[in-house]
């Protein structure tokens, strides 16, 4: 029996831990301690997944909760993967936000074919800006 909790206290042990336990700490930077931290401090919409004490998923989100709700990480320990968890940490997230808020995140090379299954819509106008580029070159 799986249970699901909103905004639980999650230090940034567990949170590299589960990580590395659904394979995604392969392209977090785990090693980077004050980015880490700062990354489950600074999230404002955190959903973990919890078999007894055990922490098996989180999804990790920023969000205003009525327009637009990034989800920068999502994942599952590899043992609890495939039976149902990512999507409903997802749903659970979703509970949480009004009516008009998108949920948008980049997929995993692992996970690509994921996201469309379960029902995401894929948006070819989506930017992003790396961090050494200078806007307005
Ligand atoms: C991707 C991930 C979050 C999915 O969570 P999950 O709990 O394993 O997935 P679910 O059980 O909700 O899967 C729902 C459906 O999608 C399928 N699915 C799961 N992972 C998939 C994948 N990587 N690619 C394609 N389909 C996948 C499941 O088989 C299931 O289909 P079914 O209903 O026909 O059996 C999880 O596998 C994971 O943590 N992967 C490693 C980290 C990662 O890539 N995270 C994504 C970061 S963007």
């Amino acid at each position: 029996m799986i249970e699901y909790k909103v905004n639980a206290k999650l230090s940034a042990d567990q949170f590299i831990d589960v990580l590395n336990r659904s394979t995604l700490g392969q392209r977090r930077p785990v090693e980077d301690r004050a980015c880490m931290e700062a990354m489950v401090k600074n999230a404002n919409l955190c959903v973990t997944a919890w078999d007894g004490g055990k922490l098996v998923g989180v999804a990790r989100s920023l969000t205003d909760f009525h327009y637009a709700c990034y989800m920068p990480d999502l994942a599952v320990d590899e043992a609890y993967q495939r039976s149902g968890i990512g999507t409903a940490l997802i749903a659970h997230t979703q509970k949480q936000l009004g009516p008009r808020c998108k949920i948008r995140l980049i997929a995993a090379p692992a996970a690509v074919d994921y996201y469309p299954k379960i029902g995401f819509v894929k948006n070819p106008q989506c930017w992003e800006l790396p961090r050494d580029k200078e806007v307005g070159r």
